[in-house]
């Protein structure tokens, strides 16, 4: 008989979290803002390593959130440590705004390579989703000389005053700053499980016609000229909103009414981008749409902070000196980015996509399994499990879901919620079929011991 391959597992030798983590939150509680919005579980982590991430009370879980999508290429990817190594000990910092070094134009380069944009691109850096964003923002109503956006209700677009304008996927996020900075209307994001109207299913017609017919015949008619509006800004699958993957009619519509109206379409793959969704963009599922302005961080730098936001080169006429950033582009970034996409196009994105799949029809199995599970969707390593109460009525179950998540988190899993109901599944790219075994088994149990 051959012997079975023992799959590597977590393991928790302590109650969660243990005394070593214990103090360093307590510490935290102390000095660090409480304006992060952690889960209800409380993971500290000394160091990880691929898929796996120690806690200083030596408990070991099974990363399936990757830093909130960051991780691409998993925990202190060999090749990511000796790039950032190398870098750090030629050259650290010089401020690519004003003086010059090989890996900005690089990098440049490579994404005017890879993003799903028409022609010439040039690349603004900077060092963050939400910047990358300011910048597409600040690009678009240069550009086009308009000052209006709209946005999609569930969107995340950052935290800081322009992208806050955007963002509205939480309340909280939003609460207490009152007056927005930015001129932006909110439309219904096409979501085929909830269609706007009644938070029921629907199919990707319908839900797709609904929300461009709001867009022309009541924003375009009304209170939104379209010949004000310099951008439409779309996350092809939202991201914090739930994991919600825009129906291809949609996009092309979207697209459409960019074109006839002189409206730049501004994609954020912050999250959905490089390899995520098993191609190198979410938009790049969209056969024969492109964008106009690609925003990109969080999986870029593989952890290294790095914001990067690509426009078609006739769109990036601005004057010198209109936007730039000290840090943006520092070189060890960029390093880390260039090694990311190198290790992306050579295996991860496949990994994504055919390990994604695995997870997914796992998880579907699931679905078929408990009535709690509403939905399973998404793409690639970017999938969603939506709670409801029950399949009949479809509410959504937000409280079961944080229960859930903690239950996994006791069992060593980590995974996160987004949007009102949903868990998400982002892990490292490099996850295997086993450790897709391994998450699934230790899912499966905490929703049994949960329902
Ligand atoms: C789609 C999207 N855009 C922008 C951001 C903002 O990125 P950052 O937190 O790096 O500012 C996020 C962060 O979660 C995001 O998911």
């Amino acid at each position: 008989m051959t012997p079975t391959k023992e799959l590597q597992r977590p393991s928790i030798k302590t109650s969660l979290p243990g005394p070593k983590s214990l103090e360093i939150i307590n510490a935290d509680n102390r000095y660090v803002t409480p304006s992060y919005p952690r889960p209800d579980y409380k993971l500290v982590a000394d160091h990880a390593q691929g898929v796996w991430i120690t806690d200083p009370d030596d408990n070991v879980f099974l990363d399936c959130n990757a830093g909130v999508a960051v991780c691409s290429t998993g925990h202190c990817h060999p090749a990511i440590v000796a790039a950032v190594q190398k870098q750090v000990s030629e050259l650290i910092h010089l401020c690519g705004t004003d003086f010059y070094y090989r890996q900005m134009p690089e990098l440049g380069q490579k994404l005017n390579e890879i993003v799903p944009i028409d022609g010439d691109c040039k690349t603004h850096f900077a060092n963050s989703g939400a910047e990358a964003i300011e910048t597409a923002l600040k690009l678009a109503m240069y550009h086009t000389r308009r000052q209006k956006f709209i946005s999609f209700f569930g969107s995340f677009h950052g935290r800081t005053l322009g992208a806050l304008s955007l963002t509205s996927s939480k309340k909280a996020q939003r609460l207490g700053f009152m007056r927005q900075a930015l001129d932006v209307v909110h439309v219904p994001y096409p979501n085929t499980f909830r269609h706007f109207a009644n938070d029921m299913p629907t199919d990707a017609e319908t839900i797709s016609r609904d929300v461009i017919n709001w867009i022309e015949n009541r924003l375009f008619k009304t209170t939104t000229p379209p010949e004000e509006v310099a951008g439409i800004v779309l996350e092809v699958v939202q991201g914090e909103g739930g994991y919600v993957p825009a129906p291809k009619p949609f996009v092309k519509e979207l697209r459409r009414i960019c074109d006839e109206n002189g409206i730049m379409l501004i994609i954020d793959e912050v999250q959905s981008g490089m390899g995520r969704t098993g191609k190198m963009f979410a938009l790049d599922h969209h056969e024969g749409v492109k964008a106009d302005i690609v925003c990109m961080a969080k999986g870029l730098g593989s952890g290294m902070p790095i914001g990067a936001c690509t426009a078609r080169a006739d769109i990036m006429d601005w004057h010198k000196g209109a936007h730039a950033s000290t840090f943006g582009g520092n070189p060890v970034c960029l390093e880390a980015a260039l090694t990311t996409i190198d290790l992306l196009q050579n295996g991860l994105v496949d990994n994504s996509r055919e390990v994604g799949s695995y997870l997914e029809a796992g998880l579907n199995k699931l679905k078929d399994k408990f009535d709690c599970i509403g939905d399973v969707r998404g793409l690639g390593m970017m999938l969603g499990v939506e709670f409801v109460t029950d399949k009949q009525s479809l509410k959504p179950a937000a409280e079961l879901r944080d229960k859930i998540e903690y239950a996994c988190y006791e069992r060593g899993l980590i995974i996160l919620g987004c949007g009102s109901s949903t868990i998400r599944w982002s892990p490292p790219l490099i996850l295997t079929r086993e450790n897709v075994d391994v998450a699934l088994e230790i899912f499966e149990a905490a929703i049994k011991a949960t329902i």
